[in-house]
């Protein structure tokens, strides 16, 4: 049993790195939330990590236009914080192989539906509710993935599932998939503090 030492990524309102924190200070996860990078310097989740004294970092091509630049500042931040684990947490960007390497592979997503379905490039955000209702399915809901270079493609640690109902829209069903998003990502984290999940 190790306490987890997070880096999360998130590039806009940062609600699921917002349930992470609050499972650590409840208690239900061994973990330390110990700094939130962001592309978009304006996003809630760098209001979240501000609010909660958490380290933040805007690092975005805007910020270090050089990809290599833009490696070694997170680097650095890993190495500073002596980072085990990355959470992307609604982070509209990809990470450099070397970056995943450089933590050894301990990248996990979240995705909000049930992959490997509903999946990859461009199927991003409200897109995802969106091409659930028009497949028909009767059944959505959260992965948890481990991160590779292909999107939303790493091996899936953790799904719940959650039902279409009759007369769902993608905004309805966008809002209970995030209330499980919320649940699952804490959970998957504490599995692995706990060894249960061996990544
Ligand atoms: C979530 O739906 C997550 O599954 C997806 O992006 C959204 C981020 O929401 N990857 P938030 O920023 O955590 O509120």
């Amino acid at each position: 049993m190790a306490t987890l030492k997070l880096l999360f990524f998130a590039s806009h309102g940062g609600s699921n790195m917002q349930a992470i924190i609050d499972a650590i200070r409840e208690g239900r996860l061994d973990a330390r939330a110990c700094a939130v990078i962001s592309n978009n310097s304006g996003s809630g989740a760098i209001e979240r990590a501000m609010n909660e004294g958490i380290p933040h970092f805007h690092i975005s091509v805007k910020t270090h236009p050089n990809p290599r630049d833009l490696d070694e500042a997170i680097m650095d931040i890993i190495d500073r914080y002596r980072i085990d684990t990355i959470c992307l947490a609604g982070y509209m960007k990809k990470l450099s192989p070397e970056i995943i390497r450089y933590v050894n592979g301990r990248v996990l997503n979240i995705h909000p539906a049930l992959l490997p379905k509903f999946g990859g490039h461009e199927m991003y955000g409200i897109k995802v509710h969106e091409a659930v209702l028009a497949s028909g399915e009767t059944v959505s809901g959260a992965s948890i993935h481990l991160v590779d270079e292909v999107y939303d493609h790493g091996k899936i640690l953790a799904q719940r599932e959650v039902p279409v109902m009759p007369g769902d829209t993608a905004d309805t069903l966008a809002t209970r998939v995030l209330e499980v998003e919320h649940v699952i990502y804490a959970e998957t984290l504490q599995k692995i503090a706990m060894g249960e999940i061996v990544i």
